[in-house]
């Protein structure tokens, strides 16, 4: 339960998507507010990550709006509130664990001494300060995902959508990663949406919405 007024951060309104002739998304609807936090199930296909490349303004829609009255109206400065986390690992092979999570605070502005602090904090509350120096490729593709979601913390988004963020995790690290991720957003007063096939994970979300057949609906817990 949040007690400040419920403000929306981002609106999506009348969505159609298609590749080609699939329709994906057919007229779908979602306000999120602040303080939310929303689970997108549906079944492999149904859509979530096209959702989400929409929800960041990544991808336009065929017809629909998305606005983000929540955040900076200037396209550039709403970019940086918006914290995407990719299915597949992302990091850049040839910058460290460190290098890849202070990278876009540095392209932001940061001192290297403000990314420093914030890319330590990042990186300790997802387990993984003793990695700092490592390279990519000598890391799991779990602590890959750690660290590629420590460089989403590390920029204090105030919407953060993750798409499948702990398929490549194991449960403890999985429960940990999603507790961050709700802690970041309570911190920045922001929302958080979580694209899973994962029905327990998706359990532990206060809110549920299911993609079937293009349409968004609010799904009960089962
Ligand atoms: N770039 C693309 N080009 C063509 N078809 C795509 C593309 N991306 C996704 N699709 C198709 O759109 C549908 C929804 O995909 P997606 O949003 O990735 O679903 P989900 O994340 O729920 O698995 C699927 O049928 C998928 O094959
Ligand atoms: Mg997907």
């Amino acid at each position: 339960m949040t007690t400040t007024a419920a403000a929306p951060v981002v609106v999506a309104t009348g969505l159609h998507v298609r590749y080609g002739t699939t329709q994906v998304l057919a007229d779908t609807n979602l306000t999120v507010e602040a303080g939310a936090e929303l689970a997108v199930t549906g079944r492999s296909g149904s859509g979530k990550t096209t959702l989400l490349l929409v929800l960041a303004g990544l991808l336009p829609p065929e017809r629909g709006t998305v606005r983000w009255p929540g955040l900076d109206p200037a396209p550039v400065r709403r970019r940086g509130e918006i914290g995407l986390v990719f299915q597949a690992p992302s990091l850049l092979p040839e910058l460290t664990a460190a290098q890849n999570v202070a990278l876009p605070l540095r392209l932001r502005g940061s001192t290297v001494e403000a990314a420093g602090a914030a890319t330590r904090a990042a990186l300790g509350t997802v387990g993984l300060l003793d990695a700092a120096d490592a390279l990519p490729a000598q890391l799991s593709g779990g602590m890959q995902q750690r660290v590629a979601i420590a460089r989403v913390l590390a920029g204090t988004p105030r919407l953060v959508l993750a798409d499948e963020p702990t398929g490549a995790l194991d449960r403890d690290s999985a429960f940990a990663v999603l507790a961050a991720l709700r802690d970041s957003v309570t911190a920045t007063g922001g929302a958080l949406v979580v694209a899973t096939h994962d029905d327990e994970l998706a359990g532990l979300l206060a809110g549920r919405a299911v993609i079937d057949e293009g349409r968004l609906r609010s799904g009960a817990r089962s």
